[in-house]
């Protein structure tokens, strides 16, 4: 395992072999990311949240009635979960989201139960318990699930606690399918290292939304809407982001440490925003994004000539998800609930090598005299 693949400097650490998956590639110097076989680009804004769970799972899209299966076992999958609520404690009272998510899934017994697998049972559960902490943070009781809905319909109900419309639907999907897996990404080398050890899912799972958490891995979008809502109009955008990079801080949504062009997912979340406001369902807020984008890679090419910085992926997150009426609170649980489907599927692919991954350390402290 490479460990710090990512990294263009030197770790100290080459030589150490890299994990196999064949769950996602991500070619930073083309902005290219591949999911299982598929284009990012094509996966997005066609797949269903069911699909990519199917084809994490097993390589495959499914045709019609592998994806009728799917969406009825992970509907039982949140029914399961629901019925678990009194038994959470004060879990999903917490005041933040990843809290009350990693706190909940926690109390999950690893196993397949009442005919469902435990990647089902999982991966609704989390889903569920997202839904069910956004209720309550937003003083509403919590609402069964509906099993026979898709996953994106039934969330985006329980959360707004109405009717969402179908271009919602799919806007919410496409989001979720775009996330799915990221190549080693912190949050999956973490579910992967737990899985190495022979521990369950449930904890792999556990420490992959603790990775996320980190402001440096998921948390992004909602500093973007700030961004937003502080420059307002588009004649303000370069005086804004002056100022900003004037004080030392640095513009959210900018930048990454992979990708050295625009982060493909950046345009497969624009475009789906693009189809939810032809659908007339949106904040308006696309094109006011735009001209910071623009407005951004102008200035941070003024500062850092040799250091390609451009929009990914949690830039246009930040659009989509206020365009489909979540709070901002809920952005990062509503993350873990597109990349569980690629922690689950790497927790299976790591168990399957029966390795341990114990990563080598370089010794820096003093010699004994
Ligand atoms: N705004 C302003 N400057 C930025 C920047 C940003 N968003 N991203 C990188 N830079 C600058 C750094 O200040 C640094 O400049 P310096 O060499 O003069 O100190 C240079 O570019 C290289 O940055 P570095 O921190 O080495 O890059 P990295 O690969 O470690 O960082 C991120 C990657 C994503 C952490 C970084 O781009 C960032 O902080 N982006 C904003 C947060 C964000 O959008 N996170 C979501 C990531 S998906």
């Amino acid at each position: 395992m490479n460990l710090d693949s990512n990294r263009p400097q030197s770790s100290g650490l080459e030589g150490v072999v890299a994990a196999e998956t064949r769950l996602s590639d991500v070619d930073g110097e083309r902005g290219r990311l591949t999911i299982a076989g598929h284009d990012v680009e094509h996966l997005g804004l066609a797949a269903t949240y069911e699909d990519a769970f199917a084809l994490l799972e097993s390589g495959a899209l499914p045709d019609a009635t592998g994806r009728e299966r799917t969406r009825a076992a992970l509907g039982q999958a949140r029914a399961q979960a629901f019925a678990l609520l009194p038994r959470l404690g004060d879990a999903l009272e917490l005041s933040d989201g990843m809290d009350a998510l990693r706190t909940a899934l926690a109390h999950v017994q690893p196993g397949a139960q009442g005919g469902l697998s435990e990647s089902m049972r999982v991966v609704g559960a989390v889903s569920l318990f997202a839904a069910t902490w956004a209720r309550r943070a937003a003083g509403l009781s919590p609402q069964p699930p509906d099993p026979a809905r898709a996953t994106a319909s039934d969330f985006l109900r329980l959360v707004r606690d109405r009717e969402p419309s179908a271009a919602e639907v799919q806007a919410l999907e496409a989001y979720w399918v775009t996330v799915c897996d990221h190549g080693m990404n912190a949050s999956t080398f973490a579910a992967r290292v737990v899985a190495s050890t022979g521990s369950d899912r449930v904890s792999a799972l556990v420490a992959a939304l603790g990775a996320l958490k980190g402001p440096l891995h998921g948390g992004a979008p909602g500093p973007v809407l700030d961004m937003l809502d502080a420059v307002s109009s588009p004649k303000n955008a370069e005086r804004w982001l002056e100022a900003e990079l004037g004080a030392g801080r640095r513009i959210m949504g900018m930048g990454h440490r992979i990708y050295r062009v625009r982060d493909p997912r950046a345009a497969v979340l624009e475009k789906a925003i693009e189809r939810l406001e032809q659908a007339g369902a949106s904040s308006g807020r696309l094109s006011l994004a735009r001209a910071v984008e623009r407005a951004a890679v102008g200035v941070l090419r003024a500062r850092h000539p040799d250091r390609p910085l451009h929009a990914n992926v949690e830039f246009y997150t930040a659009v989509l998800l206020d365009s489909v009426g979540l709070p901002r609170s809920l952005f990062s649980p509503a993350f873990a609930v597109g990349r569980v489907l690629g922690w689950s599927a790497h927790f299976d692919e790591q168990r399957a090598t029966g390795r341990l991954i114990r990563p080598a350390s370089r010794y820096v402290g003093p010699k004994p005299s």
